[in-house]
């Protein structure tokens, strides 16, 4: 495997960084080299933010499988490529090695093929995180059919969403999911999700958890079935030779809108983008265990446990259960049990782990791990102390990567032993990322209050594996990203940044909730909540919570000609549930009268987030209201 990408030192980073700038096409053009290409490409970039228009490695063919597979054939065919932990800690592991894996993904592509799906179909998968997961992934982009992959929390409301908006002809799903104690009914949702969506030709089932399941007749085939009718031959499968440019795939996302996107990612520049952020930002070395704790069904795994550490050769853990059962040891047993070097993890995770002290601990030899990272979200100063002390026991890099569902991969970090760990500080841009910080009034923020500059955290040129479009829907990608600030990427993110050029990233500064790692936009809960029989508005915002982050604050206001005892709050949490998903449901509701709002009828968000806040003292200017007594009475009656 060819890693002279990698660069070892604070002075090799920041070559790699100037180089970058000054001439992109010819830096990512030496990258691009180390990659197997059926043909290579014409044009390294072209691009516009006005059209906007992104296109890398133009001309060029390849397949990504042919990249995280064949290529490790001959020099690490029997290093396992994948180990995978079940639920229970009881049950058997399993572990591919890159040969076992390219015959799976081979077998599972030919069965896709056999079963009509064809190259630019769009496969809805909604799995556990079995390792049958990262096979089907991996067997749609060799057959270049392009995933959409469906975090299992999801409803089916959620689902069917998906599956309109993607024209989605094929599902790929399990009969259930183990989750700690918890089994769900994976394929059930399904079914309920495809009551009124008549396009899909095959559901493919895998048996997981041998919950009972009904199989519609010439719909619904078993996993297990149509892989038992191959022969030897389906050991192979011929990779669909593909654009640089041609979707790998579609991730849904939310924003400020009701409606969640589609991220578009493409092929070439995502490959290149996620192995190069691997190796450079963790240091990745061969033969070293990789464990992120992410689900597939969210862009982290997707990047840093199938193909960014498949591409790389590297070997990749993936971990079906969660990190409190069957104790909160769980993810200490996993790093002991498989002698992990490199382990990653969100905050919320960590936060929640920290509650219940080192006991847990207890008896886990941890000494093998050399590297930690975060991701998701702004890490506290707490939980940062206690991961650096009780897991990296003061001795091991911990890298802050900033990123988003858009960017692909890691744009902003630090690099393992190479820059230093900054508590809270995701620190520098990745070679090609040419960060800026731009104020209300658009323009780049010159001014440092108390030693920092503070503005909206964009970016002026494309990387690699910036998404290319929102699906079906080129205008709203440039009105998202690229209509706040023209000529730049707006990331939705506040950030501060230091003389020497590191970031620390703030937050969301539009209306996206983040809990529990979990993207959700306040304008999806509300649209869910004023559902509910008897509701007439509501305002969602988020406060700040100990384990999640953030935590969902509705302030609802109900029909008052029904008494309003008969909407019940877990009525609401309910609609909540079934519109999204449980990990939507507001965790405080406050029923209230009215909602303060501009004379135009806008409600005043600023102010609501100020009383979830519980600044009170600090509402700032509230004469523009139409109502001011309102916002009174809502402090009066807060929760
Ligand atoms: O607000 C930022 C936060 O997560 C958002 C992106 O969420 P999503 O698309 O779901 O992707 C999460 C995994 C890449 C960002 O806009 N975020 C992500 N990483 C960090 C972060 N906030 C602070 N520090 C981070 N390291």
């Amino acid at each position: 495997m060819d890693y002279s990408f990698q660069f070892d030192s604070l002075e090799g980073y920041k070559e790699a960084y100037k180089n970058s700038v000054e001439n992109p096409e010819q830096f990512w053009s030496k990258v691009a080299d180390t990659f197997a290409w059926h043909k290579k490409w014409d044009k390294t970039l072209e691009w516009d933010f006005k059209t906007p228009k992104i296109e890398w490695f133009k001309g060029g063919k390849l397949n990504i499988t042919e990249n995280c597979l064949d290529r490790h054939l001959a020099e690490r065919g029997n290093q396992p490529a994948l180990i995978w932990e079940p639920n229970n800690p009881t049950h058997q592991t399993r572990t591919y090695t890159y040969k076992e894996l390219h015959r799976e993904v081979c077998r599972f592509a030919n069965v896709l093929k056999n079963n009509g799906v064809q190259k630019g179909d769009r496969i809805c998968i909604y799995m556990g995180m079995v390792p049958e997961l990262a096979i089907s992934l991996l067997a749609c982009a060799r057959l270049g059919a392009i995933h959409s992959v469906i975090f299992g929390g999801f409803s089916a409301n959620s689902i069917l969403d998906r599956l309109e908006d993607a024209g989605a002809s094929f599902i790929i799903t399990c009969d259930g999911a183990f989750r700690g104690s918890k089994v769900i009914p994976l394929k059930e949702i399904i079914d309920d999700a495809l009551q009124t969506f008549s396009s899909i030709q095959k559901v493919i089932v895998l048996k997981h958890t041998n919950s009972p399941v009904s199989m519609v007749e010439n719909r619904d085939i078993w996993w297990g079935d149509e892989m038992k009718k191959l022969d030897e031959k389906g050991d192979h499968f011929q990779a669909e030779i593909m654009d640089a440019e041609d979707p790998l795939y579609i991730l849904y996302t939310s924003g400020s809108t009701g409606k969640p996107k589609g991220v578009v990612h493409s092929v070439a520049g995502y490959m290149i983008f996620t192995t190069y952020t691997f190796v450079n930002v963790f240091q990745y070395k061969p033969g070293q265990v990789f464990f992120c704790t992410a689900d597939i069904g969210w862009v982290t795994g997707h990047s840093y446990i199938v193909y960014g550490p498949l591409s790389a050769g590297a070997i990749s853990l993936m971990f079906e259960g969660i990190p409190t059962w069957p104790d909160a040891g769980r993810f200490w047993d996993i790093v002991d049990k498989y002698r992990v070097n490199i382990f990653y993890t969100a905050p919320t995770a960590i936060r929640s782990l920290m509650g219940f002290g080192a006991k847990p601990l207890e008896g886990k030899d941890l000494s093998s791990l050399e590297v930690l990272g975060t991701v998701g979200e702004p890490i506290n100063i707490e939980a940062w102390e206690w991961y650096n002390q009780f897991i990296g026991k003061n001795q091991c890099p911990i890298v802050d990567t900033w990123w988003q569902t858009e960017t692909g991969g890691i744009l902003i970090s630090n690099f393992a032993g190479i820059s230093p760990s900054r508590p809270c500080w995701a620190t520098l841009p990745l070679p090609g990322v040419q960060p800026v910080l731009i104020n209300d009034q658009g323009k780049e923020v010159t001014e440092k209050i108390d030693g920092l500059f503070k503005g909206n955290l964009c970016m002026k040129s494309p990387w690699p594996s910036i998404l290319r479009t929102t699906y079906g829907d080129h205008e709203r990608f440039r009105l998202t990203y690229f209509s706040t600030y023209p000529g730049l990427y707006f990331s939705g993110d506040g950030a501060l940044k230091d003389e020497e050029g590191n970031f620390r990233i703030i937050g969301r500064v539009d209306d996206v909730l983040n809990v529990s790692g979990h993207r959700i936009g306040t304008a999806e809960v509300e649209n869910a909540i004023n559902m509910c029989e008897g509701v007439v508005e509501s305002a969602v915002v988020a406060y700040p919570h100990d384990i999640k982050g953030h935590g969902i604050y509705a302030f609802v206001i109900l029909n008052m000609e029904k008494p309003p005892g008969q909407i019940a709050e877990e009525k609401i949490r309910d609609m909540v549930a079934e519109q999204i998903g449980h990990f939507a449901k507001p965790d405080k509701i406050q029923i209230v009268k009215g909602l303060p709002k501009t004379r135009s009828g806008k409600i005043m968000r600023r102010i609501l987030r100020k009383i979830a806040e519980n600044e009170v003292e600090n509402l700032g200017d509230t004469t523009s209201l139409l109502d001011p007594e309102i916002v009174a009475e809502i402090i009066r009656e807060k929760l």
